[in-house]
């Protein structure tokens, strides 16, 4: 089953609307012949006007880096699923491990997150990943379970194809230290068959991403495995060299 590459950037707290202009038509510029690879950039909220502008026209896709788990109502200083929405956003990411780790986001919030998303119709890209303790504890596959079967256990079956995963093992993330393909691959494969555990066909359909120090010297081999169907990037996304060729890699 092929499966359509996909390559997210996360720009994280990054940016200023002069950086991001120049980012952006970079990106733009060097966008040419990319057919088999969709694109997108997941940016900070008060940057998503500015980046619909500069993408309207272009074929890169742009979404969100959290989402509120609740619709609508007296919550200060939460962003709603429908406000997204209005920004046209494609992608949004939820239950990232920074959001876990700093803002204590339980698989719970996570999972409520993902619906708000499915919601208005956007597409949740749901982040799962173990620490290092948890890898050298021989827990990588207990956590990772857990973390995407609180979400599966809260979506309709039939909602199962118009989800991302990522997987982003945390101690890859931001260290330049990353996962060998085959290890990654191991992961992508177990995640696969948690899908399937809901339906089968779908699950072949999930496109599952790998985030953690992706950068241009290690993409090809990584998108290069069975189950490995794109990638989530981080401090390379802020470079429009490194990620277009990060692109080039999955096209
Ligand atoms: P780095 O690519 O900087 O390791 O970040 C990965 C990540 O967290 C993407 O969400």
């Amino acid at each position: 089953m092929t499966r359509r590459v996909l390559i997210a950037g996360n720009w994280k707290m990054n940016g200023s609307l002069a950086k991001n202009a120049l980012l952006l038509s970079e990106l733009c510029n060097g966008m040419h012949d990319f057919a088999g690879c969709e694109v997108a950039v997941c940016v900070p909220f008060p940057y998503l006007a500015q980046v619909q502008s500069a993408l309207q026209t272009s074929s890169i896709a742009w979404g969100a880096q959290d989402v509120s788990g609740y619709a609508v109502g007296a919550y200060t200083g939460e962003v709603s699923a429908a406000m997204l929405k209005d920004f046209s956003c494609g992608f949004g990411l939820v239950g990232h491990s920074e959001r876990r780790v700093y803002h204590a986001e339980s698989d719970a919030v996570v999972a409520q997150k993902t619906l708000r998303l499915l919601e208005v119709g956007i597409t949740p890209i749901v982040c799962v990943g173990e620490t290092l303790d948890e890898r050298n504890a021989g827990m990588t596959e207990t956590v990772v379970a857990r973390q995407l079967s609180a979400v599966l256990s809260v979506i309709e079956k039939s909602a199962l194809s118009n989800i991302v995963v990522a997987y982003e093992p945390v101690w890859a993330i931001g260290t330049g230290v990353t996962a060998t393909p085959a290890m990654a691959q191991q992961v992508h494969a177990f995640l696969r068959g948690q899908l399937a555990l809901v339906n089968v066909e779908s699950a072949q359909k999930v496109r599952i991403l790998y985030g953690g120090s992706m950068k241009p010297d290690n993409a090809a081999a990584l998108l290069q495995m069975e189950d490995i169907d794109g990638g989530l990037i981080g401090g390379a996304s802020l470079k429009s060299g490194e990620f277009l060729s990060i692109v080039a890699a999955g096209r």
